[in-house]
């Protein structure tokens, strides 16, 4: 009979407890995290009640959760502003000259912007958009910019006026840009002349122009120029001059709690790309006090999120969970690479970076670059390491934690998605004991469980579907336009339950850890297997960088198992046929025989998304034989594989 749950197949079994000296200085401590999380399981409203006084609110609320499924609402009647819980508290209270934003761009010039100066920026800016654009609460515009300060600045002058902001990817193509600012009906477009990447000009305004053909509801196209001359285009108006005529006096906007603060376009695997709708009021309770305890956030961090403005992770934790907590945010344009492999390492040294929140998939670009070059490093500023936007394989993990963290960081692996807004599975540093490898238990106030095929609850270690069971307030509020497809996205698969699209299983101490999505889910001769457990095994081999694998179809079994392996620079592949031998035989000796790769193809590159995640649809396409299909417009890198022969 064919097994309907997913099988648990790899066991990790280190452990790591928290270092009694983090613990003692911790935002959150062990003492309290118990009671406190057992109460948030069993209310989580109050829980989440009790988390908005973290935020400053003009008006109080007065009901905390309204919940007509899939619909929910937030700290009803409250009005706040998301711009002002960055800024204006912490000016009045004592940061104005606290560094906000620190900003290292790829030649190695520094820019500082305090609290005092970013509110000024931000101030002025919105009063150009309400007097000069035009643009009131409401308004939508499009976010196309480098991550630049004024990539924030501008963020938060939306949140200021009430213009709900859609950041699109600086790297994605004009036809995305088309189709995200038609989607959201914008009335402005955000862009610079260029960005800076590799030593090179990567053009943006000209892209926008291209994808503004046959768009109406674009008035304004605002331009931040590197270079006095650079074109502005039909509906263009410079950022500077825009910015630098206005009073820096501006009264942030009291806006609903329930007030769009941003869309943010996730393009699915397949189809139209869906706009994600995020509130203002309970998306930044979740952030604020994600950040608080996750981060651990402290006076005299310097704290660095590699991702991009353009995802949902430089949303909550570059800019308003950051900010929002009054904390130092370091920004670099750049590449990981350049100059060399080092260049992380050296950000973190000269900045003493203490916090240090990046994605597996940059962690494992530096393992197969070889430990000698972060060895070159003191590193020793760091006191907290985070991973975010896949899973983190154990090998990857214990490399993190030993050649950066020097075995004394803790680590957090923080489970979330867009559609969550927040963090909602991670370890609390100086609470949590870690295992590498999983994303151990849900945040206070996430009730979070593993289903099976009939959403019924899986037991310890059986492998099932991931879900949330109650809402929390940064909970995606709709697809733009498409209340349709957005309850049967996240709510028509278990009724009453949102619906992730991630396999899982829970360990006998209610651990998560997270397979990857079901979609890639292998059925081999009837048993389910998780790509993460197989792709762990193989990255556990010293030869090893990377892995991807795949099903392709098979008479006698169903499917068979084909890997993509990316060899480590060290890795000896002269004889490549034997080295297949031998990693096959090690995922056989490391998970068992059901787990065997028929087939190892050893490549240079594996296809990406823009955010680093392995597309495994494409890889399924290539082990079968066929052609690649669907959307690759959002790729990372043009060339699928480079096979090595
Ligand atoms: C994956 C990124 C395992 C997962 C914030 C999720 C993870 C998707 C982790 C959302 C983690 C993210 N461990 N898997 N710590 N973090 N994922 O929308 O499949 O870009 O559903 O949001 O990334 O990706 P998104």
């Amino acid at each position: 009979m064919e097994s309907k749950s997913i099988d648990t197949v790899l066991k990790e079994t280190r452990s790591f407890a928290p270092s009694p000296s983090f613990a003692q200085q911790a935002n959150l401590s062990a003492a309290d995290y118990e009671r406190l999380w057992k109460d948030a399981q069993a209310e989580p409203v109050r829980f989440w009640e009790h988390a908005a006084k973290n935020i400053d609110w003009f008006e109080p609320w007065t009901k905390a959760l309204s919940w007509e499924e899939p619909f929910a609402k937030w700290f009803l009647g409250g009005k706040t502003n998301a711009a002002y819980n960055c800024l204006d508290r912490h000016v009045a209270n004592g940061r104005k000259d606290k560094t906000a934003i620190l900003w290292e761009g790829e030649e190695g010039e520094v820019r500082k912007l305090s609290y005092g100066q970013l509110l000024d920026r931000v101030s002025q800016l919105a009063n150009g958009m309400q007097k000069d654009l035009g643009l009131k609460a409401g308004d939508t515009v499009a976010v196309y910019m480098p991550m630049i300060p004024e990539a924030v600045v501008t963020m938060l002058a939306c949140a200021r006026v009430g213009v709900t902001h859609s950041v699109i990817f600086a790297g994605f193509s004009s036809s995305a840009i088309h189709d995200r600012v038609l989607d959201a009906d914008c009335k402005a477009v955000f862009t610079a002349d260029y960005g800076k990447r590799r030593g090179k000009k990567l053009e943006l305004q000209p892209i926008v122009e291209e994808g503004l053909k046959g768009v109406d509801c674009v008035q304004h196209v605002v331009v931040f120029r590197n270079e006095k001359n650079s074109p502005l285009g039909s509906r263009g108006v410079e950022w500077q001059a825009l910015v630098d005529k206005q009073s820096t006096k501006h009264e942030a906007v009291s806006l609903d709690a329930e007030h769009p603060l941003y869309f943010l376009y996730t393009s699915g695997t397949t189809g139209k790309p869906k706009g994600i709708v995020h509130s203002t009021g309970g998306y930044m309770v979740s952030v604020t006090q994600t950040a608080k305890w996750v981060f651990d956030l402290k006076e005299d961090d310097i704290y660095w999120c590699t991702a991009d403005i353009g995802w949902v992770t430089g949303h909550s934790y570059v800019v308003y969970g950051i900010l929002s907590n009054g904390a130092t945010a370091l920004l670099y344009e750049g590449a990981p690479n350049y100059p060399d492999w080092g260049r992380f390492w050296s950000i973190i040294d000269k900045h003493k970076v203490s916090i240090l929140y990046t994605a597996p998939t940059a962690i494992r670009a530096f393992m197969r670059a070889g430990e000698s070059i972060p060895r070159k490093y003191k590193l020793d500023s760091l006191r907290l390491l985070g991973t975010v936007g896949e899973p983190i394989n154990p090998e990857a993990w214990i490399w993190y934690h030993n050649e950066i963290g020097h075995g004394k960081c803790p680590i957090v692996d923080t489970w979330w998605q867009t559609e969550t807004g927040a963090i909602m599975i991670t370890p609390l540093p100086g609470v949590t004991a870690t295992k590498p490898g999983s994303a151990t238990r849900p945040f206070p106030g996430i009730v979070a469980d593993i289903v099976d095929e009939n959403g019924k609850s899986c037991a310890p270690n059986e492998g099932g579907y991931l879900v949330i069971r109650h809402p929390w307030p940064s909970m995606v509020r709709n697809i733009h336009k498409n209340p349709d497809r957005f309850k049967d996205q996240y709510w028509s698969r278990f009724p009453g339950l949102y619906f992730a699209g991630d396999g899982a299983h829970k360990d006998e101490n209610g651990y998560f850890w997270i397979k990857g999505r079901v979609d890639d889910v292998i059925n081999v001769s009837g048993h389910r297997l998780g790509t993460m457990e197989i792709e762990s095994a193989l990255v556990s081999h010293p030869a090893v960088a990377e892995a991807a694998v795949v099903g392709r179809p098979d008479e006698l079994k169903g499917q068979a198992i084909t890997a993509f392996v990316i060899p480590k620079e060290s890795a000896d592949l002269s004889n490549l046929a034997a080295l297949s031998k031998e990693l096959s035989q090690h995922v056989v000796s490391e998970i068992g025989a059901l787990a065997r790769p028929e087939e190892i193809k050893f490549t240079r590159t594996l296809p990406k998304t823009r955010s680093g995640k392995i597309m495994r649809r494409l890889l399924k396409d290539l082990a079968a034989g066929k052609q690649a299909s669907g959307d690759t417009t959002t790729l990372e890198n043009p060339d699928l594989v480079q096979l090595i022969q």
